[in-house]
C-alpha cells in the first residue's frame, strides 16, 4: 500500500530553530516519517518577503537543513529540500493567485499583524501573497493532512477553498487537505515572557535556540521567571514560568506533569531549573553537534539537499503540469 503523502516547512530566516521549533514541530515531523511520504522543506521563498541579506539567508537555509538533519530527518525515508530548488512552488503560486480574491487575501490576519510590523513602505506585494504561496506548498503534493500550529488556521483554510475553487472550475486536480492542529501540550513558552509563545521574534533571552553554546542555554534557563510563592506545581494561569519549565521537561523526558510535581515536592526553583537544563542539554547537545558537523562538510549536505530536491521536483512537477494543461497552457 502506499502511504499517505505529507509536506511540512519552516523558515530559514533566524538560522538556528529554537526549543519551541523542535518540540512542537521536528520531532514530530521525525515521528512521522515511517507513516507518511513526506516532504520536508527549508521555506527560503517565503523568508524573503521581509528583507534578508543574501550571504546570511543562504547560510540560515543550511544551518536550518542541517538541524533537520541532526534532529533524524533521514534522506532515505523523507524528501528533505529547499523550497527555491523546485520552481513548481512558484508556478503554482501565480496560477492560484489569479484565481485568490483581492478582498479574501486582505483578511489574512498574520499579513495584518505582519504588515503593521513592517511598516506601509516596507510591506511588499510578496508578504502579501504570502499564503497563497503557502497553499502551492502544500497542494503540489497533494497531502491528506497537514499538520500546523493553530496560528495557521486561516492559512489552511484558503489553501482548502483554493483546491475547491481550482477543482470545480478546470475538473478535479487537487487532493483537498485537512489541517491537523497541534496539541497545545507541544507548546513552548519564552522563558522570560512565559505568557507567549516561545517564537524567534520573541526576547532573545527567553529563546532557547538549537545551536546556543551549552553554558548559553543553561543561563538562560536558570534565568527563566518563575513567581515568588516557591511551590513546585502546574497552573497555565497562576504559575505560567513553573508550568512551562515543567512542561519542558516532561516533553523531553516523557515524564507525566504528575510525576515530575511529586518528583520536585519539597525541592526549589533552582533544583526545578537545574533539571530541565540537563535535560534540555542532554537532548540538543547532540543535534547541534551533529548540525556542526554536517555543515562543516559542504558538499555532502549538497549531496543530500540535491537528494530532497530531486525526490520533491518529480512529484511537484506532476502537478503542475496537470495544473497547466487544466488552465490551458
Ligand atoms: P516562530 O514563532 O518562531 O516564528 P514559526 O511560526 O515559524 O515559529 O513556526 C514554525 C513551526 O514551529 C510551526 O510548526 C509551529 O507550530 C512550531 N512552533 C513555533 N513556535 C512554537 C512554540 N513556542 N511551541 C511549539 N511549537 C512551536
Ligand atoms: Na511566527
Amino acid at each position: 500500500m502506499t502511504k499517505p503523502n505529507l509536506l511540512s516547512g519552516m523558515q530559514p530566516s533566524a538560522g538556528s530553530l529554537h526549543l519551541g521549533n523542535y518540540l512542537g514541530a521536528l520531532v514530530n515531523w521525525t515521528k512521522m516519517q515511517d507513516d507518511y511520504n513526506a516532504f520536508y522543506c527549508v521555506v527560503d521563498l517565503h523568508a524573503i518577503t521581509v528583507p534578508q541579506d543574501p550571504k546570511e539567508l543562504r547560510q540560515n537555509t543550511r544551518i536550518t537543513a542541517a538541524q533537520y538533519l541532526a534532529a533524524g530527518i533521514d534522506e532515505n525515508k523523507s524528501a528533505l529540500f529547499v523550497q527555491s530548488h523546485v520552481p513548481a512552488h512558484a508556478q503554482l503560486a501565480w496560477v492560484l493567485m489569479t484565481l485568490t480574491g483581492f478582498g479574501e487575501a486582505g483578511r489574512m490576519t498574520q499579513f495584518k499583524d505582519k504588515s503593521q510590523k513592517a511598516g506601509a513602505d516596507s510591506t511588499s506585494v510578496g508578504l502579501f501573497t504570502y499564503p497563497v504561496l503557502q497553499a502551492a506548498d502544500i497542494l503540489l503534493y497533494q497531502p491528506k493532512a497537514v499538520p500546523v500550529g493553530e496560528d495557521q488556521r486561516q492559512h489552511i483554510e484558503l489553501t482548502r477553498d483554493l483546491a475547491t475553487r481550482f477543482n470545480s472550475r478546470f475538473g478535479e486536480t487537487f487532493v483537498i487537505p485537512e489541517g491537523v492542529i497541534l496539541k497545545e501540550t507541544a507548546k513552548i513558552y519564552d522563558l522570560q515572557n512565559p505568557e507567549a509563545k516561545m517564537s524567534k521574534s520573541g526576547d532573545p533571552k527567553g529563546l532557547v535556540n538549537i545551536m546556543d553554546e551549552s553554558a548559553v542555554i543553561v543561563k538562560k534557563i536558570k534565568s527563566a521567571v518563575t513567581d515568588t510563592d516557591a511551590a513546585i506545581r502546574f497552573d497555565r494561569e497562576a504559575k505560567p514560568g513553573v508550568s512551562n519549565l515543567l512542561g519542558i521537561h516532561s516533553a523531553i523526558s516523557g515524564q507525566s506533569i504528575d510525576a515530575l510535581v511529586a518528583h520536585f515536592d519539597g525541592k526549589g526553583y533552582g533544583d526545578l531549573k537545574g533539571e530541565v537544563a540537563e535535560v534540555v542539554l542532554a537532548e540538543i547537545e547532540p543535534i547541534r553537534d551533529r548540525a556542526n558537523e554536517l555543515l562543516a562538510d559542504p558538499a555532502e549536505l549538497d549531496r543530500l539537499l540535491a537528494k530532497g530536491a530531486a525526490k520533491a521536483n518529480e512529484q511537484a512537477e506532476k502537478t503542475l503540469a496537470t495544473v497547466y494543461e487544466r488552465v490551458g497552457f
